[in-house]
């Protein structure tokens, strides 16, 4: 079968499993939590077609299970953990899902990341909603022949992030008193966290931000038309920036903590979504 027939495959499967039409989706990145209301589960190793069950061992603070369920009125699929990269999957691996998405008919993605930050104006803990991003890495989902029946050959990247969803996140905010900051991130591959000169150069660069996820999905999303937007969570500043060493155990514990702001600010924004 083709990579075309496995993604509509896997969004059939998931329409009859779940037996409802899903109006968003949303990513969960590393140790980010987020309950629905009536929520059924899928794990992904019962999803026939996952890229996914090629390894056994996957990282730690994932949980590997689409969840299904209503916040604010809508129906909304998690996807609890992703494929990296730095796994070792192919950059149409970690695209997959995106695309499994698209195909479900729903009206937008939010992905969300743990990451580090850069810029100086940003904490530890804080959300930052993406205006755009820089890949460090040589290589992305759209490389090789092209499918047309998922999107163009050639895709525009002027504005990759969705205005309707990335507003209705800052009226949100607002309303909520949550900080949401603004901000460019540069995808890393990883899995080493960067070393002090490659987080000065990417400064340079225009980096606000620094992580191992997020854009593969966020350039295949916008191949296959899907309104995007990030929320990004500085579990930690980047090397050299603080003065501790990182520890994915910290990354975790500080991603949970920002999950409950995350959570709040979702519900807000689904609510006010068409
Ligand atoms: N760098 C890259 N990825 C990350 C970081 C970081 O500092 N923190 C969490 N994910």
């Amino acid at each position: 079968m083709t990579y075309y027939q496995n993604i509509i495959e896997t969004a059939n499967y998931i329409i009859k499993y779940f037996g409802e039409p899903i109006d968003y989706a949303v990513v969960l990145g590393s140790g980010i939590t987020l309950e629905l209301e009536d929520q059924q589960e899928l794990g992904y190793e019962a999803i026939p077609l996952f890229p996914g069950n090629k390894h056994a061992n996957r990282v730690k603070g994932h949980a590997n299970k689409l969840t299904f369920g209503k916040i604010s009125g809508k129906n909304v699929l998690v996807l609890n953990g992703r494929l990296h990269y730095y796994e070792g999957y192919s950059m149409k691996d970690v695209a997959f899902m995106t695309y499994v998405v698209k195909h479900l008919g729903v009206k937008g993605l939010f992905i969300t990341n743990a990451c580090g930050a850069i810029n100086t104006n940003f904490r530890e803990g804080d959300i930052v909603c993406l205006d755009d991003f820089i890949s460090l890495v040589s290589n992305n989902p759209l490389m090789g022949e092209n499918e047309p029946r998922l999107g163009e050959r050639f895709v525009d990247m002027t504005t990759p992030f969705d205005s309707y969803l990335v507003e209705n996140l800052h009226k949100s905010a607002k309303k909520l008193d949550i900080t949401l900051h603004t901000g460019v991130y540069g995808f890393f591959q990883g899995p080493y966290f960067e070393t002090r000169a490659e987080i000065r150069a990417f400064k340079t660069m225009g980096c606000d931000l620094v992580g191992m996820s997020t854009v593969p999905e966020v350039i295949a999303a916008n191949h296959a038309s899907l309104p995007v937007a990030v929320l990004a969570c500085a579990t930690n500043m980047a090397t050299g920036i603080q003065e501790k060493k990182h520890d994915h155990e910290h990354v975790l514990q500080t991603a949970q903590k920002i999950s409950e702001n995350l959570k709040k600010l979702l519900i807000e924004t689904l609510q006010n979504l068409k």
